[in-house]
């Protein structure tokens, strides 16, 4: 059995606390898209793993894979296998070969362009880590995978032809300074020194036949989405965007294994129990009332990578219905049940009005998206509690009017409950179903 855990909003759903969870069933978690603009918080008892690049599961022993889909800041991903390994793990981690590799000019040029959009509704708010130049270039055909890594004339002649061009964009079009960044020499230097830690490690794998092979073995995978549904750059709100595709169907290409391997398998979606973003973009359901600072402060609202002010919202029915679709979800996550404890009021968006019209998913354009308004439901409140105890006594012992409201969300998706998250840790969710078992 294999399992594809996927982001149901716009990232930032608590997939990390699901991914490590269910990952515990699993033989090999995998990546297939994003590179280090992703970032999971694994708790297990006092101990806190903020990963960006490596793979949830592989704190806890499970081989962690970065499929072609990843873009890959070799600095990052060295950086944390050394954290995981300072703590005392043996972080086994692959990376395909067909993988883009994230360059120091990547980043600069992210940046660059984002402070050069003086209409601010034009600037998306990236992670700053380079994410989409990288497969600008990937697409461009002048991008540089891990494999060549090890090839250094290969090597040597790719950065020849494409770090001018570089440079002269960094330059001529955004004025900003060049340094080792846009040097050949400094680069193939840095790029041939990680070249030859992966080969010694022996972390390079065509992904594709080794997750062919690891299923013949009967081992169970599991795919890790980064980001969320609605940031995907095909089916989100283009172009406040990421640069590649958190969506299930991402798995399929971002690895290189066969479609049967993810659509055979449980696909389940991560939502969080209200809305929240990092970066512009339509938010019908955005607060901008004291509810929103509440509960801001009460869910550490900053991005873990940028840690910037997340925006909040009520839960979106429009965009969750657009993501279960999309995704082929088979079952959901609810998390931060916990957060909305304590609330005057709930409330949940059943449907947008745009135009006299009633929408229950989103527009396609992202400016009529700008211009929906939320049709809400209201939900009665339920209070703080132990939920350490909560999550021992199970479901039940959840508040009733935390039922209604999950419960509510799960018919009116039509999607199974898998899981009810009450608090960071992988030890406080309530699970009603392990996808990885057999439905019984
Ligand atoms: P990029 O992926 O850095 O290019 O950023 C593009 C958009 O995706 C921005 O709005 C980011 O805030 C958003 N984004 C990227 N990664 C994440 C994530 O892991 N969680 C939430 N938002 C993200």
């Amino acid at each position: 059995m294999n399992v594809t855990i996927v982001g149901s909003q716009l990232g930032d759903e608590g997939k990390g606390g699901i991914v490590d969870l269910f990952g515990e069933d699993a033989d090999v978690v995998v990546r297939y898209q994003g590179g280090d603009n992703a970032g999971h918080t694994v708790v297990h008892g006092d101990e806190e793993y903020k990963l960006r690049l490596v793979p949830s599961g592989v704190v806890r022993g499970t081989t962690g894979v970065l499929g072609n889909g990843c873009v890959v800041n070799l600095e990052t991903l060295f950086e944390e296998i050394d954290r995981l390994c300072e703590r005392g793990l043996r972080p086994d981690v692959r990376v395909s070969g067909r993988a883009h590799v994230v360059l120091p000019y990547h980043r600069v040029l992210d940046r660059a362009e984002e402070a050069a959009k003086n209409d601010e509704d034009l600037r998306v708010g990236t992670t700053g880590n380079g994410i989409g130049p990288a497969y600008e270039d990937k697409a461009g055909r002048r991008g540089i995978r891990v494999a060549e890594l090890s090839r250094p004339e290969l090597l040597r002649s790719r950065l020849e032809y494409v770090v001018p061009k570089k440079r002269r964009l960094a330059e001529e079009i955004y004025g900003v300074d060049t340094g080792d960044a846009f040097d050949v020499d400094a680069l193939f230097e840095t790029l041939r020194a990680f070249g030859d830690r992966l080969a010694d490690e022996g972390m390079v794998v065509n992904a594709g036949s080794f997750l062919a092979e690891r299923e013949r073995e009967s081992d169970a995978i599991l795919f890790e989405g980064a980001q969320g549904a609605h940031i995907d750059v095909d089916h989100g709100n283009y172009p406040f965007v990421t640069s590649s595709n958190p969506t299930a169907g991402g798995a399929i290409v971002g690895t290189g294994v066969s479609p049967r391997m993810v659509s055979d398998g449980e696909i389940v979606g991560v939502v969080k129990a209200y809305h929240s973003r990092v970066g512009s973009g339509p938010m019908p359901t955005e607060m901008v009332d004291e509810t929103a600072s509440e509960l801001r402060e009460k869910v550490g609202g900053f991005g873990t990578v940028t840690g910037r002010a997340r925006r909040i919202g009520w839960l979106d029915l429009p965009t969750l219905r657009y993501a279960v679709r999309v995704n082929g979800v088979t079952g959901i996550a609810i998390n931060h049940v916990d957060a909305l404890a304590g609330l005057d009021e709930l409330r949940i968006c059943e449907a947008y009005e745009l135009d006299g019209e009633r929408l229950i998913e989103p527009p396609s354009t992202t400016a009529a998206w700008e211009q929906c308004a939320p049709e809400y439901q209201t939900f009665d409140p339920w209070d703080d509690r132990d939920w350490t105890k909560v999550v021992v006594e199970g479901y039940d012992a959840l508040p009733e009017n935390a039922r209604a409201y999950v419960e509510y969300v799960s018919d009116a998706l039509d999607t199974p409950l898998y899981a009810v998250g009450v608090g960071p840790d992988r030890d406080e969710t309530v699970v009603r179903r392990n996808p990885f078992e057999p439905a019984g």
